[in-house]
């Protein structure tokens, strides 16, 4: 069973893949942690970011490892934990260049597909998972929440991590990358014809969990009948 959940910057998508596959006993995918990922090893090695060549180059070189531990996605290069590493602001500033790069998105979307082939249930959370990595998903979902809302969630987080950001700069940004990522030209931000779209402004995280697993549950019996 494929569960695919996209949706624009801090529209919740991860809390919610994440409690869902607790729900569910299935095992989640934090697709944007990829991305990330490679946006970091490319910044260490000093590449020059909007080089596919070098991008794919390091993908190859290095070693990337992405597991579920405990609920929380791990993710590793060359041994070193960077589980908190790829949530620096220069990552997530760095992001979009990795995220525009085709070849690159190609080879991670495999990387998706075969961490997907081993697993029997899986939620799968990104901006092109219900239209490119896994058009055949059993149910989609995509997420969208007013961006002044989404910023207050983003700040409301980095309080909780000590640090402090002004609202109108973090909803700005938000808006940014959201242009970014429904403007290129692979794998661009937009939902499936056939997915759910969940408007989740006025829901807690609870309420948009609950919503979700209504309707795979839904889907569930369905595909039992
Ligand atoms: O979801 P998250 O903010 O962690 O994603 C980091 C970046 O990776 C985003 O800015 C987005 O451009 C990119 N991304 C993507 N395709 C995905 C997941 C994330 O292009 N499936």
């Amino acid at each position: 069973m494929i569960v695919t959940i996209d949706g624009p910057a801090a529209s919740g998508k991860s809390t919610v893949a994440r409690l869902l596959a607790e729900k569910l006993r299935a095992s989640f995918l934090d697709t944007g942690a990829m991305y990330r990922a490679v946006t970091l090893a490319a910044l260490k090695a000093g590449a020059d970011i909007t080089d596919q060549d070098q991008l794919l180059s390091i993908l190859t070189n290095s070693d990337f490892k992405f597991a579920v531990k405990e609920g929380k996605m791990i993710v590793s290069i060359d041994g070193v934990d960077v589980t908190e590493q790829i949530r620096d602001a220069k990552v997530t500033a760095n992001a979009r260049n990795i995220a525009s790069a085709e070849k690159l998105r190609e080879r991670l979307v495999h990387m998706q597909r075969q961490f997907a082939a081993k697993e029997k249930k899986i939620i799968t959370e990104g901006r092109d998972q219900g239209t490119v990595a896994f058009p055949n998903a059993n149910i989609k979902f995509y997420l969208i929440a007013d961006p002044l809302e989404r910023a207050r969630r983003r700040q409301a987080e980095l309080k909780t991590k000590g640090s402090s950001e002004n609202l109108e700069k973090i909803k700005m940004a938000i808006e940014e990358r959201d242009k970014s990522d429904q403007a290129r030209a692979a794998g661009p931000l937009k939902p499936a014809t056939d997915a759910i779209v969940v408007d989740t402004t006025h829901l807690t995280i609870e309420e948009v969990v609950e919503k979700l697993l209504d309707r795979v549950e839904e889907c569930l019996k369905k595909d039992q009948r």
